[in-house]
């Protein structure tokens, strides 16, 4: 990499040996970046190497210097390798913890473009490319889920806000309508629904009280029967439902609430926004194979999708998107003249003008330069190796019997299991387990998750929903895991297993 056009206006001045000189972005780059590089892509050692904050505090030196005047390359070069070492790794293929993995490279060429131009995207003076590389990328997207003609959206700093986003507009519709101006406003979610509905709700004036949690079946899907009954309730206290938040792709089971059936009981009702938190699952929808999972989103309203979690664009890339352009359009109305100079209030290009940002980051044209580099068939491939990994590993923990699937047949790539210990393996599952056996198994979850993370060779989560105990959970979206992979992370985690009991 060639930087030297760069070099007067950013350098830093450090002292190499007894030497003092300037740390140019040429340096950067061949000094501390390219040895980054080479290490990253070749050794794998751990997964994690966990210190807590006390230990860290000894091998890193938090404190921040009153004066700038020089330091050592290679105590930067230190300060580096340590941050890659006592992070969980991204990048190490035995990482099953995250919902996301090892960035794309092109995805990460885009943010360090985004980085290194620093401009912000709220008005096409700004930012004439990445606006228009993230219209282009809305248009497409929203032609992928089946929106229709009017559909707009705009890319959001992560799922938490675009899912604020949906809360917000579905909030704002009823208030425009004078008939039910002073009612209560009603949001309704499933229990395995992710938490930031919940922030979303609560930041917008929605009262605790009218966050309603619908019951999910064994798989994590909301169950119309319980949407009903909990709709009809808020009806009869006369309150008003605002919106539904379903969700493609839970959290801890990788659910996919059945969207065609939401959205037909939803049609007795009257007008209720139907959001989809697809921030997890969303992925889906690039393949022919697995976009039935999704059936019935082009009925939603809105809809949040990450490419920073199944796809692999580096974290944040986030699109929020709605059926109805109007309805982000008109969200807000406050434009400053300083910035937006125009007064046609609906420029194209001017997107600052579609969210509660000012700044805004240029993420979406990371995304815009993978799938311009790599083509929309790139991320079909992954999605559709990533069920296939999944099902290999399903297929090898059934050949086990020290573990127990908590789902036989996940539908996504999230893979929840018990280790069981020996006198337990008889048992027909969970549900044939006394109380006494269920605590047991939740020891065992605790203590093997900490044992596994402390040894470092492969990273889990562990969860609890339904009052079951908390089992492991793994995320399978690494397309590149091999059969004898999986099968070694199994060994690890059984062997580990057999020793802590
Ligand atoms: C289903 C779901 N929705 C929303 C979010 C929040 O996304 P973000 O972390 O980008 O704010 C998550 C995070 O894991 C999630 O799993």
């Amino acid at each position: 990499m060639r930087l030297r056009a760069l070099t007067k206006v950013s350098s830093l001045l450090i002292r190499e040996g007894n030497n003092r000189m300037d740390l140019e972005p040429q340096k950067v780059v061949d000094e501390i970046l390219n040895p980054i590089l080479n290490k990253l892509y070749t050794s794998h050692t751990k997964a994690v190497d966990y210190k807590s904050p006390e230990e860290l505090k000894q091998i890193i030196d938090f404190s921040l210097p009153d004066q700038t005047t020089s330091i050592d390359l290679k105590d930067i070069k230190q300060l580096i390798q340590n941050t890659f070492e006592f992070t969980p790794s991204t990048q190490h293929p035995f990482q099953f913890n995250y919902l996301y993995s090892k960035p794309d490279f092109v995805g990460v060429l885009g943010d360090w473009i985004i980085s290194l131009i620093n401009s912000n995207v709220h008005t096409y003076e700004a930012s004439p490319v990445f606006s228009m590389a993230e219209v282009e990328l809305i248009k497409n997207l929203a032609a992928i889920v089946g929106l229709g003609e009017d559909a707009d959206g705009i890319f959001c700093p992560g799922g938490s806000y675009s899912n604020m986003m949906a809360v917000f507009l579905a909030k704002n519709r009823c208030i425009e309508n004078e008939d039910i101006k002073e009612k209560e406003l009603v949001i309704f979610k499933s229990e395995q629904a992710h938490y930031s509905i919940d922030k979303a709700a609560t930041l917008l004036g929605i009262k605790p009280d009218n966050i309603c949690r619908v019951s999910c079946d064994k798989k994590g899907r909301m169950q119309i029967r319980s949407l009903r009954r909990q709709i009809e309730g808020c009806l009869s206290a006369d309150k008003k439902p605002a919106c539904v938040c379903a969700t493609s792709g839970t959290t801890v089971l990788g659910g996919f609430d059945p969207l065609d059936e939401i959205s037909e009981a939803l049609s007795d009702y009257g007008r209720i926004w139907l959001h989809v938190d697809a921030a997890w699952g969303g992925a889906v929808l690039m393949s022919a194979q697995h976009r039935h999972l999704m059936k019935g989103i082009e009925r939603a309203d809105s809809m949040t999708w990450d490419f920073h979690k199944a796809l692999n664009a580096p974290i944040l890339c986030s699109a929020f998107l709605v059926r109805s352009a109007i309805s982000i359009k008109s969200m807000f109305h406050v434009y400053d003249s300083y910035l937006f100079h125009d007064s046609e209030p609906l420029r194209q290009y001017d997107l600052g003008r579609k969210t509660a940002q000012c700044g805004r980051r240029g993420d979406a044209f990371k995304l815009w330069l993978m799938w311009k580099v790599r083509g929309r068939s790139y991320f079909e491939s992954r999605v559709d190796k990533s069920f296939k990994v999944t099902s290999e590993a399903i297929k090898l923990i059934k050949e086990r019997t020290a573990f127990w699937l908590y789902d036989e047949n996940p539908a996504f790539w999230n893979v929840c299991f018990y280790f069981v210990p020996e006198h337990l393996r008889h048992k027909d599952g969970i549900k044939a387990c006394s109380e006494r056996e269920k605590l047991e198994l939740q020891a065992i979850t605790k203590k093997l998750y900490k044992c596994l993370n402390k040894d470092g060779r492969v990273l889990v989560n562990y969860a609890e929903i339904n009052g079951d105990p908390p089992f492991l959970r793994l995320i399978f979206g690494n397309p590149e895991l091999s059969s004898e992979q999986i099968k070694d992370v199994f060994d690890i985690i059984e062997s580990t297993g057999n020793i802590i009991i």
